[in-house]
């Protein structure tokens, strides 16, 4: 991959792709989507960890954060691709920026805060001085110290290769030759992101939730397809009536979509009979039945839904991710962020979202519920995350790594369906599609050392027994 700076090529390190052992055969073995077999190293091992930093997520689209965080020129939000942090900034012109957060001097952190705004980014170790586009303006005693040899138009900070935004939701990748984030959240990719703005303007409540658990990021991805541990996990939290699992599961009515790169939804969805039915309303009658429904136990969208979602797409109560690592959940009332940090660590990052015209004792209770749900605080993810961190850890041992994971509900026992518009879906009950999806998918990512190739070589979204 090569990186940009200022327009110009700045460094190729086509070199990294260092695959210690790990060639495109040895890769596509580590997952049997056959025989629902996963291979346990790919959650421990620390040379495919180095890969996924390259080829997943500095040549995937990766979410930076929403319009409502950076709205004047100079806010700024910090986020990562990958391990390496960058700054999203509101230039000048209006448009957003990605810059990767290192001086070009000694390397140092421009931003340390967490979000703000600035006019420009001073270095704290020397006093480099960067414009809101990157460009290195200033560095003391450029004439007399430096001999006025510095070129300072080569010493930019680096900017991410494309960065756009769907619905308000930006996102940025280091690969110049990846395809439009258009093209790259594909159906799948816009029904999630569609999923949350069905309701209107929506906009992210300021106090993102981060925490560190001891886990790889892709069985935190693999537990958000998981309806069939929602019963069992998460009992307690149940009895203690944070929640009532019953009302949200619907285990013989969920609904599963496959998306090109790596995207899915899955989890329950409304049976195509109701929809019918629903289609036919107006929006004050979709408020009243909505009103009128146990909570969580139908999620009726406006009109607007169908247009962000498609035809079959909303019929989903489901959890999307878009590959690799952005989950969406609770129909869209929050996204989580799931940053690696080494194989057997992973950094959770929450963003609360509400929409724009909510009164204030919405947002209080989406606050509530995000607090009580998940983040550090919540009930689900602490149940959650003990079983995420034993499941990375038994990826370790030499002998529990041999035994590989086994991923075979519903495998052969589906069909995917393809609406008139081309929308596809599978109706089906709990299952493990979206997970099989997900490890077929990293493997392609991971064995394709270009954009080119993965293009190329990847699984189109599947049609038929699945
Ligand atoms: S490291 Fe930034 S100015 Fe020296
Ligand atoms: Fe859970």
């Amino acid at each position: 991959m090569t990186l940009r700076c200022g327009g110009r090529m700045q460094m190729a390190d086509g070199a990294t792709g260092v695959e210690q052992g790990w060639d495109r055969a040895s890769i596509l073995a580590l997952f049997d989507a056959e025989a629902g077999w996963l291979d346990r190293r790919v959650l421990s091992d620390q040379a495919l960890y180095q890969l996924e930093l390259e080829r997943i997520f500095a040549r995937g689209w990766n979410f930076m954060c929403h319009d409502s965080q950076i709205p004047n020129v100079g806010d700024y939000f910090i986020n990562y691709i990958g391990e390496d942090q960058v700054i999203c900034v509101r230039g000048e012109d209006g448009e957003v920026n990605v810059l990767l957060n290192t001086c070009r001097h000694r390397g140092n952190a421009l931003c340390r805060a967490e979000q703000g705004a600035a006019k420009s980014f001073v270095c704290s170790y020397h006093g480099w001085n960067y414009a809101l586009d990157g460009k290195l303006i200033g560095v003391p005693g450029q004439s007399s110290y430096f001999h006025g040899d510095l070129d300072r138009s080569q010493l930019g900070l680096v900017k991410a290769a494309q960065v756009d935004s769907y619905l308000g939701f930006w996102f940025a990748t280091m690969a110049p030759d990846a395809p439009s984030l258009h093209d790259y959240l594909g159906d799948v990719g816009r029904t999630g992101i569609g999923m949350i703005c069905s309701y209107g303007d929506v906009e992210v409540i300021d106090g993102i939730q981060k925490n560190v658990i001891d886990c790889n990021w892709k069985i935190a991805v693999d537990n958000l397809f998981d309806w069939y541990h929602v019963m069992y996990s998460h009992a307690s939290a149940g009895s203690a009536g944070i929640f009532k699992p019953a009302e949200i599961l619907h285990p013989n009515n969920q609904l599963v979509m496959l998306g090109e790169y790596g995207h899915a939804i899955s989890g329950p969805g409304l049976p195509s009979e109701r929809q019918t039915q629903i289609d036919l309303m107006s929006d004050e009658e979709r408020i009243e039945a909505s009103r009128s429904a146990p909570a969580n136990s139908q999620r009726i969208r406006p009109r607007l839904g169908a247009e962000l979602m498609g035809a079959s797409g909303v019929r989903s109560m489901g959890h999307p991710n878009i590959f690799p690592n952005l989950w969406i959940t609770l129909g869209g009332m929050q996204v989580c962020l799931r940053l690696p940090r080494g194989p057997s660590k992973t950094e959770l990052w929450w963003f609360t979202i509400v929409p724009k015209d909510a009164p204030a004792s919405y947002r209080k209770v989406a606050v509530w519920t995000a607090i009580h749900l998940f983040g550090p605080g919540g009930l689900l993810e602490q149940d959650d995350g003990e079983n995420w961190s034993q499941s990375t850890r038994a990826s370790v041992g030499f002998s529990s790594r041999q035994l590989g994971q086994t991923l075979k509900m519903g495998l052969g026992h589906d069909r995917v369906t393809v609406d008139e518009h081309g929308q596809r879906f599978i109706d089906t009950r709990i299952n493990e599609h979206a997970q099989r999806w997900l490890y077929r998918s990293w493997t392609e990512w991971m064995a394709a050392r270009d954009w080119a190739e993965l293009r190329a070589r990847h699984s189109p979204a599947p049609e038929g027994a699945v």
